[in-house]
């Protein structure tokens, strides 16, 4: 006879493991079930192998929702500072790298260690790999129906995550599920993910793979389903494309079709455009080549670029026309470029969209229709910008959940 668990949760990642944690030691009896052979490889994998966990100043606004308060309940239950003291009681050396991003200095791993070891605190049973066949409802019941059995419980946690990186498992499970229940799935699309162009466009900038230039970038539109956005962050150029933290970040908000736009002087004090003025109005200049110019600018492979972009290269700044002038402004500090895609679930770092936030209840993760079914971490239509935000869902919406089960 199997026993009757308070809560089987689906999927041993990021907020299924920490949901678990919490809710074992607060006396639940809790069983985890996954599909992979290794648990955690998301987060084994994350930041380069060092895990970006949290963000110092993780809040509502750097999350992606079709209702964008629905994020609010859960991270005021349990804001960054929680998961630090977690780390810190584990004794895992971090570090701030970049606008409050806080990584592991030695290995992603501990942190996968550390939640398990926190399931161990809280007699949580971990099975896997084991292949979930069916889940049904049965009164007040829920049977999970595996390759190693049948499962009772009274509550079940879809945490599943989303489609990137389909090699390490990566599963439409949770979505699935939903449908089957009659909740509302936003159509999914891949999220924090470099962007590609076509050959035209691209022309140029391909001889450019390697460099690394911080730029302002625009992306999105007031009317789109994310908004708008504005980032100051490094962009990457790559023989596919543009990648980088900028477009990472603006391909959340991108609509297919629609151009992203570029200041390639961001970084300078003043405004691109102020300091284009400036030093295109700059008599003592008028004898110097174009490219000279825009290399005290920028980066010297990317002004020879520009130059080249406006037949001005190897020509004196003397010769240039106003025309010239103007059109080389608008280049640099007004980029308008249209992507001809990403580079898909491969590339992603995180899926958009995904259950409807308007079929969940904030406070617990369940579905309004269905008493004890919970959806958390990635399958919800919950999608955090880069730099740590993403782990700070998993934990927040797991530890909303692992209060209700
Ligand atoms: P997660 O993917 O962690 O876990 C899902 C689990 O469910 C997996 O163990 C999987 O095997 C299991 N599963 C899937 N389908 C199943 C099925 N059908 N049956 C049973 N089990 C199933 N975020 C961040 O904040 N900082 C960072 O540094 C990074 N870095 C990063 C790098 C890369 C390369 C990627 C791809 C992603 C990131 N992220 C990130 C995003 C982050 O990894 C992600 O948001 C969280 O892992 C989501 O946690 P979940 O628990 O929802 O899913």
């Amino acid at each position: 006879m199997s026993k009757t668990w308070d809560a089987i949760i689906i999927g041993g990642g990021a907020a299924g493991l920490f949901c678990a944690g919490v809710a074992g030691q607060l006396g639940k009896k809790v069983l985890v079930v996954d599909h992979a052979a290794v648990l955690g490889e998301k987060i084994r994998i994350s930041g380069g192998g060092r895990c970006n966990f949290t963000n110092l100043h993780s809040g509502p606004a750097n999350f992606l929702s079709l209702n964008p308060h629905f994020v609010k309940s859960a991270l005021a239950r349990y804001p960054a500072a929680e998961f630090i003291k977690l780390i810190q009681s584990y004794r895992i050396a971090y570090h701030e790298k970049h606008q409050g991003q806080l990584f592991c200095d030695d290995s992603a791993k501990q942190v996968v260690e550390m939640l398990i070891s926190e399931c161990a605190r809280g007699n949580v049973a971990i099975r896997h790999p084991v292949v979930i066949e069916s889940i049904a409802q049965e009164g007040n019941q829920w049977l999970i129906n595996t390759n190693a059995g049948v499962e009772k419980s009274k509550s079940v946690v879809m945490a599943t995550g989303g489609l990137p990186v389909p090699a390490i498992g990566a599963s439409a499970y949770s979505l699935d599920i939903a449908k089957q229940f009659g909740l509302n799935v936003i159509e999914p699309r891949p999220a924090l993910v470099p962007l590609s162009f076509t050959a035209e466009t691209f022309s140029g900038l391909n001889e450019l793979a390697g460099l690394s230039v911080p730029i302002g970038i625009d992306s999105g539109s007031k009317g789109s389903r994310y908004g708008a956005c504005h980032f100051n962050e490094d962009v990457l150029i790559t023989h596919k494309g543009l990648s980088g933290p900028a477009i990472l970040q603006a391909s959340s908000y991108w609509v297919e079709g629609e151009p992203i736009r570029i200041d390639w002087l961001a970084n300078l004090d003043q405004s691109g455009a102020v300091r284009c003025d400036e030093i295109f109005n700059d008599d003592e200049l008028r004898l110097k080549l174009t490219e000279t110019i825009l290399a005290s600018l920028m980066p010297q492979r990317l002004a020879k670029a520009f130059a080249e972009q406006c037949s001005l290269n190897g020509r004196k700044w003397v010769e240039a026309s106003k025309k010239d002038r103007q059109t080389l402004k608008e280049l640099l500090t007004n980029w308008s470029v249209k992507p001809a895609g990403t580079l898909g679930w491969k590339k992603a770092e995180v899926m958009l969209g995904g259950v409807s936030t308007k079929d969940l209840d904030s406070q617990t993760m369940m579905s309004r229709k269905h008493q004890g079914l919970h959806f958390i971490g990635e399958c919800v239509d919950v999608t955090g910008h880069l730099g740590g935000h993403n782990f700070q869902w998993a934990w927040a919406s797991g530890f909303a959940c692992a209060q209700a089960i």
